[in-house]
């Protein structure tokens, strides 16, 4: 197929986003089709006359957001649009396949950052909202402070401290709209500081996606069993590590504390830092969890990054970064180039939420609820499943990740899923480079009832295993 685009030489955007961007569209919309052969990067730069690189990186983009992905020698594939793990995907979507068909509208969806919302404490949120407005108070109508309203990082300094033994005052936290967020004020921070950063390969491709996006350099680091390999790491010229070493994501593993330790002794020799993600801590099934990284560094290294997205909801779009005190003391010397993404009236319901004790209650609630449906998802994958699968990651958090023992491609298998109504998430969303590991799928269970699990699974393997 050719790419016709008229790139304009007078806009903002760089050539390599306009082309990225227009990629996108034109696959999300349907008019390039799953399964479509893109030009190759020199044919691309020859018909567009730009140069190697900005069509690279434009494809590069698009691979790690999981547009398209790369066959080995064959070239640029798109993928089919519902294999993305874009948050705003929409359950009930109908799905075409590369056969062109049209297939069974998504009836199940194991997306891994879907929560229960049957069980959301709507009339509780409602009523404090209320209450706050009632109030009156013609201050909340102002703009609010650029790091987030004190009374809420107050309570999250004290949160923290008990439930994660993460050591720092209200002052070092800053209230974000999420972790691209909360990444890119980082970026900004550190500008004068020639950033290298390595990551967990598989990885959170959305923080791959933003670091790449604002020219970061990134060093994919492979995993042991236990998580982040500290020696690949040593072996870089990284100075600073995007992990997960909680919950990684996502393949579950929890990183050991003689890992930790070396890991902030790698920060120490490097001068560097160390972004440590805790998203979904509050739900741990088993053992007790480690202390966050940033409770053990003795060093100021450990830029540590909370969420209210999987504990609560990611439609409310509020998280939150605790800043080591150079990072702090950068941040008010700079605060004019910031604005807090956070609506204050929502910060404050949010305060009023966890002061008066409903915080703890609804994450006790809601560890009972997603604790039955982590049983309900390892029970049927044992019982349907039974020795197809390998499963991995468990204990902690809302999904699963399943070694797949078959021939079949992720690609395949996620078609296969599409088929039949369901759809899965695959390795190749979050992998860097190829992998010659069987299949990968990562299944989230926090949405789902026990029968649409099984259900799925049942699907599934028909799909998979009975052809
Ligand atoms: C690994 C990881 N980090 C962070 C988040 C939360 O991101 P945000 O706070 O931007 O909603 C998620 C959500 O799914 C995640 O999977």
């Amino acid at each position: 197929m050719d790419v016709s685009i008229c790139l304009s030489e007078h806009s903002q955007i760089p050539w390599y986003e306009q082309l990225y961007r227009y990629i996108r569209t034109e696959i999300e919309s349907g008019r390039i089709s799953s399964g479509t052969k893109l030009p190759s990067i020199r044919s691309l730069a020859d018909s567009l006359r730009i140069s190697k690189t900005t069509a690279e990186t434009a494809y590069q983009q698009l691979l790690a957001e999981g547009y398209i992905e790369s066959r080995p020698r064959r070239g640029y594939f798109t993928m089919p649009v519902e294999t993305s793990l874009a948050p705003h995907d929409a359950v009930g979507s109908p799905v075409e396949t590369t056969s062109g068909q049209s297939a069974p509208t998504i009836d199940i969806d194991f997306h891994p950052s879907r929560i229960d919302s049957k069980n959301f404490p709507f009339a509780l949120w409602k009523s404090l909202f209320n209450e706050l407005l009632n109030q009156r108070d013609c201050r909340m109508l102002d703009y609010g402070a650029v790091e987030g309203e004190w009374g809420l990082r107050r309570e999250l300094a004290k949160y923290l401290h008990y439930s994660r033994g993460v050591r720092c005052g209200p002052e070092q936290i800053v209230i974000g709209n999420g972790i691209q967020y909360c990444i890119g004020v980082i970026r900004t921070l550190l500008n004068e500081y020639p950033m290298v950063a390595a990551m967990e390969n598989p990885g959170y491709h959305r923080v791959r996606a933003i670091l790449e996006h604002s020219g970061v350099p990134i060093r994919p680091i492979r995993l042991d069993h236990d998580g982040l390999d500290i020696d690949q790491l040593c072996e870089t010229d990284a100075n600073i590590v995007y992990v997960t070493p909680s919950h990684q994501f996502p393949k579950g593993m929890v990183m050991p504390y003689y890992k930790r330790m070396l890991l902030l002794r790698w920060a120490q020799a490097v001068n560097g830092f160390i972004i440590e993600d805790d998203y979904d801590s509050e739900f741990r099934y088993g053992e007790r969890p480690i202390p966050s990284l940033q409770g053990l560094d003795q060093r100021d290294s450990v830029i540590y990054i909370g969420t209210f997205s999987k504990a609560f909801t990611p439609a409310i779009r509020m998280n939150y970064m605790v800043l080591p005190p150079p990072l702090l003391a950068r941040f008010k010397s700079m605060s004019q180039g910031f604005d807090c993404p956070v609506s204050r009236i929502q910060q404050n319901v949010m305060e009023m939420f966890i002061t008066r004790g409903f915080w703890d209650r609804h994450i006790r609630r809601f560890r009972r609820i997603y604790r039955g449906k982590h049983q309900d998802m390892l029970h049927a994958l044992r019982m349907i499943m039974e020795d197809h699968v390998v499963v991995s990651g468990i204990g902690a958090g809302l999904h699963v990740a399943l070694l797949v023992r078959t021939i079949l491609t992720e690609r395949d298998l996620t078609e296969r899923a599409a088929r039949v109504g369901v759809r899965i998430y695959t390795g190749n969303d979050t992998r860097i480079g190829p992998s010659n590991d069987l299949p990968y799928v990562y299944l989230g269970f926090g949405a789902l009832e026990r029968t649409e699990m099984e259900e799925g699974l049942r699907r599934l393997k028909n799909v998979w295993f009975d052809d």
